[in-house]
C-alpha cells in the first residue's frame, strides 16, 4: 500500500514507518521539518508537511492508499488542544477533497472506560497534567464518530505506552481499558506500531475506536 504517516519523528510514528516498511508499504513520512534521522529506505520519501492544515493534508494525502496519523504533542505541550483537535479536523477535511477514505489515526487512553463505566481520564489518580489533552483526544474521537464516508479507525493505547520489547503479540479492545491480570494496562512502541500497521493491512475497525494492550 502507498501510505502517509504524519507524526514519522515521534515516538509513536517513527517505529510505525519503521513497521509498515518492514512489511514492503511505500510510506509518506511527514515531518514538521521535513527530515527524519537515521532512517534510509527505498520505499520511503520524507517530506514536509503540518497536519492542522487542511490544504497540505489534502495535497500529501492524494494518490494514496491509507493515511496514518501518529501526531500529538510534544512533550511539555500539556495543554495543546489546537493540536490534538486541529489535526482531527484537517484530517477529516483533507481527506475528503483528496478523495481518500482509509485513516487510522492514534489517539488517547484517557477517552476509555474503566469497568465500572467511568472515564480513565475522570479517575481520581489520573494525572492532572495529562487531562487538558485527554479531553482534546475524546473531543477527537467525537469529531470521526461525526464524520460520513471516512473509514476511520482511532487506536487508543493501554494507560501506559513506552519503550520495551517487541514481542509481536497484543490483545484487541474497544472502548473499555484493556488489563491484565496484575491490574497494569501497558503496550510497547514497537507493539503499538505492529497494531497500527495490522490495522491498516487488515481493514478492520472501519468508523469504530479500538484500543490495544498486552
Ligand atoms: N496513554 C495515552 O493516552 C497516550 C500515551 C502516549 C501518547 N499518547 C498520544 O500520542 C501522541 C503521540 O505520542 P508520542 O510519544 O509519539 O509523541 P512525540 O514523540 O512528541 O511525537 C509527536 C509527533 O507529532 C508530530 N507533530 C506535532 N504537531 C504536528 C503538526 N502540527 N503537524 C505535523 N506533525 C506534528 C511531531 O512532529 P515534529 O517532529 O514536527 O515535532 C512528532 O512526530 C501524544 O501527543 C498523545 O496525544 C497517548
Amino acid at each position: 500500500m502507498k501510505i502517509v504517516l504524519f507524526g514519522a519523528s515521534g515516538n509513536i510514528g517513527r517505529p510505525a514507518t519503521e513497521e509498515l516498511l518492514r512489511r514492503g508499504h511505500t510510506v509518506t513520512a511527514v515531518t514538521r521539518a521535513g527530515h527524519l534521522d537515521g532512517l534510509r529506505h527505498q520505499a520511503l520519501t520524507v517530506t514536509a508537511g503540518d497536519v492542522t492544515d487542511a490544504a497540505a493534508v489534502a495535497g500529501l494525502a492524494a494518490s494514496h492508499d491509507a493515511v496514518l496519523s501518529a501526531v500529538g504533542p510534544r512533550i511539555g505541550r500539556e495543554n495543546d488542544r489546537a493540536t490534538i483537535v486541529g489535526a482531527a479536523r484537517a484530517l477529516i477535511d483533507g481527506l475528503r477533497r483528496a478523495d481518500v477514505t482509509r485513516l487510522v489515526t492514534i489517539g488517547g487512553a484517557g477517552s476509555l472506560r474503566t469497568p465500572t463505566g467511568a472515564r480513565v481520564m475522570d479517575d481520581p489518580h489520573f494525572p492532572a497534567l495529562w487531562k487538558a489533552n485527554a479531553e482534546a483526544q475524546a473531543e477527537a474521537l467525537d469529531l470521526y464518530r461525526g464524520t460520513t464516508g471516512l473509514e476511520w479507525t482511532y487506536v487508543s493505547p493501554a494507560a501506559h505506552i513506552g519503550p520495551g520489547e517487541r514481542r509481536g503479540a497484543y490483545r484487541t479492545g474497544g472502548d473499555t481499558l484493556l488489563t491484565d491480570d496484575a491490574g497494569a494496562s501497558e503496550i510497547s512502541y514497537a507493539d503499538y506500531a505492529i497494531a497500527l500497521a495490522d490495522t491498516i493491512e487488515s481493514g478492520t475497525a472501519i468508523r469504530r475506536r479500538i484500543t490495544v494492550a498486552y
